[in-house]
């Protein structure tokens, strides 16, 4: 890990970001320095093979560089499984909640739901993800940071799970305060800020050619009648700066759910892989998030 850059106005190592569990450890920086097309990933919720199927599509277009915003572990159980994949092709990692209640080796999510309803569900999911989990990785999982910049060619691009402030900080599209993104883009020097956790995918254009994006999850879909995934590929502009694009992503999630269903994971959690649409969580949503979106073309056919 090295110095990013002589204007870097944060000190990096005071603590940052505010985590769902555990102390708050320094900003890790790591080197993307070369990179010219990568993806960021988050929330694989222990879904092997759309984390396989996501990791695969950005090989294929190219992406050289993989980027994990945390929530490897969730609902679907497969823990170790999931992270053995992630321990392959992603060097640049930040914690979710659920790496950070990993750790310290806590019952409850830390998804900060804004609905108890909402949050039992996430513990239940929680307790699926910790029942196949080995002790190495639990270890591992500990060792994320909180918060990375990662400096490219590009400037420098800022990775959280949540918010910068705060590990389980929703940002929702809907809500976003486009002063605020930019003081931490400020405080960090960066040019674009990455982040998860809602699992609502999202692109926000900033003054000066800088940028937010919600990478979404790989892991389950994003309340729209499709039962595709997503992730966020940062293209390289000809004259230098990136371009964040949503990616959208297909497997074959009815075979996935089957074979959960036959694993005995409750029908709540496998739902939503089948259809595209949420079974817990919806409460919590602000109200424009609540709504479901527009279904895709092709969304009949494929179910
Ligand atoms: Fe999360």
């Amino acid at each position: 890990m090295q110095m990013v850059s002589e204007t870097f106005k944060a000190n990096p190592d005071a603590p940052h970001c505010a985590p769902a569990a555990g102390s708050p450890k320094p900003l890790a920086l790591y080197d993307g320095r070369g990179l010219r097309r990568f993806a960021t990933m988050g929330g694989a919720y222990g879904n092997v093979p759309a984390l396989a199927a996501c990791v695969a599509h950005a090989k294929e277009t190219g992406c050289d560089g993989f980027a994990f915003v945390g929530d490897a572990t969730g609902c679907c159980g497969h823990s170790d499984e999931t992270l053995a994949l992630i321990h392959e092709h992603f060097p640049f990692l930040v914690a979710g909640n659920h790496e950070q209640k990993a750790a310290t080796g806590e019952e409850d999510c830390g998804c900060n739901y804004a609905v108890p309803e909402d949050n039992r569900y996430g513990g239940i999911a929680h307790r699926l993800a910790m029942a196949s989990l080995g002790e190495e990785n639990r270890r591992w999982l500990g060792e994320w940071p909180d918060l990375a910049l990662l400096r490219t060619d590009g400037g420098g691009l800022l990775l959280c799970h949540g918010s910068p402030a705060q590990t389980n900080e929703f940002l929702y599209e809907s809500e976003l305060d486009g002063a605020r993104l930019e003081a931490w883009l400020d405080e960090f020097d960066a040019k674009g800020l990455v982040c998860g956790h809602s699992g609502l995918p999202w692109v926000r254009e900033l003054p000066g050619g800088r940028f937010a994006v919600n990478c979404g999850v790989c892991g389950k879909p994003d309340h729209d009648h499709d039962a595709a995934v997503h992730y966020a590929s940062l293209v390289w502009e000809e004259g230098g700066g990136w371009r964040p694009v949503i990616e959208r992503v297909p497997y074959d999630h009815l075979a996935w759910a089957d074979r959960l269903r036959a694993e005995g994971v409750d029908d709540v959690f496998t739902i939503p892989l089948r259809n595209g649409v949420w079974t817990c969580g919806v409460a919590s949503l602000p109200p424009v998030e609540r709504v479901l979106r527009p279904r895709p073309p092709g969304w009949l056919a494929a179910l």
